[in-house]
């Protein structure tokens, strides 16, 4: 089953915010850490406002798209502002591409990268967890190259979890967060408060999320520091879901052991962004 085709992409205020006043700053602190102009994995689409908003910070950049007109948009648009010599194009869908290192037209990305933005429609579970699939691939493979990236992810916060992927997980977290704390009551409790049809769709699936990437970054040698996931809304209303991570690659050993515990990331929540404003989110269960 695939995802109906959206409509071309319109960016919306929330949007430019996070852009411009939310990711930037994280790019350029990457960058001056980093002490060189990083290389660029992602999904503009054909105004390239992403590229475009942190040019300053970047060296070349692969820009996947999957549909035809927009990707033939996109080389007009790096003609005209005179980036096309630094623009490598991929066609197809992101987490094939991803999963099997090439696209429609047998091109491979140029791995690795130091910034990966992956911005798209739809959800992250939705059919049969290629998604996440493709995330831990993109993780294995920078982990070839031991090269640290930031990773930013925005995708609908519909995510079509038809098979209950997201209440298994809940299952599996409150007995990993039992192991490690003993706090047996407390845990459990919170566990059924997530569970809670009461609860937003969002508190599961930003727990869900970071600790995906927390544990793929882990066992692939990465120290992960994930942040409070911000959701807006987007384009035509449609509800989305933004995070901002940092894998920071950790050779020594069989695992990386990331500075956040497993209950600060589940206690990290979400926020939503309002008028220019992150308003914290109240209605989080939260470990104490
Ligand atoms: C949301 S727009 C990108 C916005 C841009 N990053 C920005 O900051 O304004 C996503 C682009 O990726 C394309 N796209 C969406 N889902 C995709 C997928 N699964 N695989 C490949 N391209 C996809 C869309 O056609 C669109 O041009």
């Amino acid at each position: 089953m695939n995802e109906p085709i959206e409509p071309a992409f319109k960016t919306n205020p929330n949007k430019d915010y996070l852009r411009r006043g939310y990711d930037k700053p994280i790019i350029r602190g990457w960058y001056s850490a980093a002490g060189r102009h990083l290389d660029y994995l992602g999904l503009p689409g054909p105004d390239m406002l992403d590229i475009v908003e942190w040019q300053e910070f970047l060296h070349r950049f692969t820009a996947i798209e999957r549909r035809e007109n927009e990707q033939h948009l996109l080389f007009l648009r790096a003609n005209v502002k005179d980036v096309e010599h630094r623009l490598h194009s991929l066609y197809g869908e992101f987490d094939k591409i991803l999963l099997t290192g090439r696209d429609r037209y047998d091109h491979t990305p140029r791995w690795p990268y130091d910034l990966v933005n992956l911005d798209y429609f739809g959800g992250l579970i939705y059919q049969d967890l290629a998604r996440p699939k493709a995330l831990n691939k993109l993780i294995q493979n920078q982990d070839e190259y031991k090269r640290s990236f930031l990773l930013i992810i925005t995708n609908d916060l519909r995510d079509g979890d038809f098979v209950g992927e997201k209440f298994s997980f809940f299952d599996e977290l409150g007995r990993r967060l039992v192991r490690d704390s003993g706090k047996e009551e407390t845990i459990l409790k919170a566990i059924d408060r997530f569970k809670a049809s009461s609860t937003p769709d969002a508190a599961r699936q930003t727990v869900y999320t970071n600790v995906l990437l927390r544990d793929c970054g882990e066992s692939a040698h990465f120290r992960v520091k994930c942040r409070p996931a911000i959701v807006y809304a987007g384009t035509g209303g449609t509800k989305m879901v933004h995070y901002v991570t940092e894998f920071h690659h950790s050779p020594r050993g069989y695992r990386a052991v990331s500075e956040q515990s497993l209950i600060q990331i589940v206690n990290l929540g979400y926020r939503e962004l309002r008028d220019g404003q992150l308003v914290e989110s109240d209605a989080i269960p939260r470990i104490n």
